[in-house]
């Protein structure tokens, strides 16, 4: 089955000047104010109608966005606070084996394995990525992009371009080093027997950005399987995924939020979520710190206790 590439509409930022942006708040600072502004106002509106359209949409599994670094923060909790809780396993020696699921062209398991690479030296580890799609699959394992694809995150660095990325003419080539690091393989998140024979168990597991593609029926069986490929005393990372499931199934499975810098990552995994973000299934509402439930529906990570 062929996916549309829905990442081609965005364009390379240019990395250098990303930096001064976040350097120099100005501007780009009160235009965020007056967005956190709105958002707060339009809230009670947004839920009401996000809701309603939840009820009703039709999802699609044809939305394969993704980008390079989109997540700064989750990333450096990912180094820290998480792999404490998986026991360092740079320092025993074991290999520290990821599954990602949902992986799309590639660019988010790439960015861990450059990211693992330059933060946990001494680090063994080996990501097994898949997606539903064989074109997904194949445009990944090509580990080739062009610079719109390689370089459309708010976050871009030149830091993490040089050290991610060899250029060969017009592409960005992901180093073999990090190819290295990583396979790929269709398999779908609602095959409960294939996900079974085939993956896992595994102390990481990530289906970022997927979870709200499914209907409420498919996501609980998907979220079932992630729970199935997940070893005891395991993370699992589930950005994008239907706040009110997320708090009933994280609950129902026993799943604890990690709550490091979990209003940040949050933030800015809707970094290309529309102002008006009621109007699209998959959009998530602003961070609000009122939600009594606010540390399963905002979080990312969440911890299975061994
Ligand atoms: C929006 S992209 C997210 C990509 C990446 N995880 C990220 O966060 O940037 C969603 C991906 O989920 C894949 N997908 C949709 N339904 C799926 C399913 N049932 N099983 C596995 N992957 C699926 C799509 O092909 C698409 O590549």
């Amino acid at each position: 089955m062929a996916a549309r590439p829905d990442y081609v509409g965005y364009v390379a930022k240019d990395p250098e000047q990303r930096t001064r942006v976040r350097q120099l708040p100005g501007a780009a600072y009160w235009f965020l104010k007056s967005k956190v502004v709105y958002g707060a106002l339009a809230y009670p509106y947004g839920v009401f109608k996000h809701s309603k359209l939840l009820r009703s949409v039709d999802r699609t599994s044809a939305h394969t966005y993704t980008c390079f670094y989109r997540s700064p923060t989750q990333l450096r909790v990912l180094s820290g606070p998480v792999l404490d809780y998986l026991g360092r396993p740079e320092r025993t020696g074991r290999r520290l084996e990821i599954i990602a699921m949902a992986c799309s062209n590639g660019a988010e398991v790439y960015t861990l394995a450059s990211w693992l690479s330059l933060r946990v030296p001494g680090l063994d580890f080996h990501i097994t990525a898949s997606d539903l799609h064989q074109s997904m699959v194949d445009k990944a394992a090509s580990g080739q992009y062009t610079a719109d694809e390689a370089l459309q995150s708010q976050y871009i660095t030149t830091d993490f371009v040089s050290r991610t990325f060899d250029r060969k003419g017009e592409f960005h080539v992901v180093k073999p080093e990090l190819r290295a690091k990583v396979t790929f393989h269709q398999a779908d998140l609602l095959d409960s027997h294939g996900l079974r024979e085939r993956f896992g168990p595994a102390p990481l597991v990530l289906a970022q950005n997927v979870l709200f593609h499914l209907s409420p029926a498919n996501a609980r069986i998907a979220f079932d399987n992630l729970y199935n490929m997940l070893q005891d005393r395991g993370v699992l990372l589930v950005e994008g995924m239907d706040g009110d499931l997320r708090v009933e199934l994280t609950q129902r499975y026993g799943l604890e939020p990690l709550l490091d810098k979990q209003r940040r990552i949050y933030s800015e995994t809707r970094v290309h979520t529309p102002i008006d973000w009621w109007n699209y299934y998959w959009g998530s509402e602003p961070y609000f710190p009122l939600r009594p439930d606010r540390e399963r529906r905002y979080g990312t990570i969440f911890l299975k206790r061994g």
